[in-house]
């Protein structure tokens, strides 16, 4: 296999820019996809835009075309950011997807309520609702290839979580958006997003969901498996279960968010006030994380790739959510400023040991 070296005018001391591009190993099983934030898109972050190019085909915005960034108020849409991203991914040959266009975060103030701060009606948020979705999917008509239409709609028990959508639209509201975004791009890709996709009870019902929203004749291509993982959540076989759940749908399972965090759960909320600093039990690996963490990391990881690999018949992309561990979220949440470990490349943008391994074994085979 010969397209094994450095992309042109790469970065000479950024390690990931002479592993094998990741995209070249694993392409033809998924997408090789990753969250793009903002610096990278604007290539002000140069190696980890560099990184990007080389390793990835395929992107989904952090956070630059969600609700309130684009649309801060009733009649004003603000575009730049969100065009710089589609602009990266068209410069550079890549699949751009779209996210997301109904998420009760990131949903400004005045989105579903009145001047009194009172809910809006159900027919205002229908209209507000297919006007933000029309205007966003039809400004980037035929170049974003597809839409997380509807994002973190489930609670782990199956019942609908009580947003404004929910509470205003009833069950209606996912219906609703699948239709609108379909209509301001009839071609592009739909899908539907939660985390937890492990959990039987939100499982089920995205299976029904997806069933209904087949039956009623709307578009809908793909759900999206978040995959923000931890060192002993989610178990391997109930997230393998939910693959094929969803894969029997017919639908594209999508690995949308992957993430591990390395470091403790925080179960007690208590701990959410204290102060990171000083608080070796909330944040133990500020210099690195201890050997046998690092393996039992490494090795999760390798688990779950390795499942996807198994399961890329059924899934479409798989996406890690952040390009290093120095810009992932994780950091800083549920509490800011630890120090996480979560994503493929680690702060000075070396590939973590269980994807070289991965690759080097799959680069051989080819
Ligand atoms: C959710 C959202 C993402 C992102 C992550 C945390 O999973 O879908 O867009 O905000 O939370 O960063």
């Amino acid at each position: 296999m010969a397209v094994l070296l450095a992309a042109p005018g790469a970065i000479a001391q950024v390690p990931a820019l002479s592993d094998a591009p990741l995209k070249t190993i694993f392409g033809d099983k998924f997408q090789v996809s990753v969250a793009v934030n903002d610096d990278q898109a604007k290539n002000i972050d140069k190696d980890g835009a560099a990184v990007i190019r080389h390793h990835f085909n395929s992107i989904v915005p952090e956070n630059v075309l969600k609700c309130s960034m684009i649309h801060p108020e009733k009649d004003r849409y603000f575009w730049d950011d969100a065009d710089a991203y589609v602009k990266f991914g068209e410069e550079n040959g890549m699949t751009i997807i779209g996210h997301c266009l109904v998420w009760h975060y990131f949903l400004p103030e005045w989105f579903a309520r009145d001047d009194k701060g009172n809910y809006v009606s159900a027919d205002e948020l229908k209209s507000r609702m297919r006007d933000h979705i029309h205007t966003t999917v039809g400004r980037y008509k035929g170049r974003i290839k597809g839409w997380d239409v509807v994002n973190e709609a489930i609670s782990a028990d199956g019942r609908y979580c009580n947003t404004p959508y929910y509470e205003i639209l009833g069950e209606e509201y996912i219906p609703l958006a699948f239709q609108y975004a379909h209509e301001a791009d009839p071609n592009a890709e739909l899908y539907i997003n939660d985390f937890g996709m492990n959990e039987p009870g939100r499982r089920d019902a995205y299976v029904r969901i997806i069933n209904d929203l087949k039956r009623r004749g709307l578009r809908v291509d793909g759900i999206g498996m978040q995959g923000h993982m931890g060192m002993d959540y989610p178990d391997l076989d109930d997230y393998e279960r939910s693959i094929e759940a969803f894969a029997a749908t017919g639908c594209k399972v999508m690995i949308t968010e992957w993430d591990m965090t390395a470091l403790p759960s925080l179960t007690n909320t208590a701990t959410i006030d204290m102060k990171v600093d000083d608080n070796i039990a909330i944040n133990p690996y500020v210099n690195g994380l201890d050997e046998d963490v690092d393996k039992h990391w490494n090795s999760r990881m390798d688990a779950f790739f390795s499942m996807f690999l198994r399961h890329a018949d059924a899934i479409d992309r798989v996406t890690v959510w952040g390009l290093s561990d120095a810009t992932s979220w994780r950091n800083d949440w549920p509490v800011t400023g630890r120090t996480d470990y979560p994503v493929y490349f680690d702060r000075n943008l070396r590939m973590k040991p269980f994807l070289k391994k991965l690759s080097d074994y799959h680069k051989t085979k080819k």
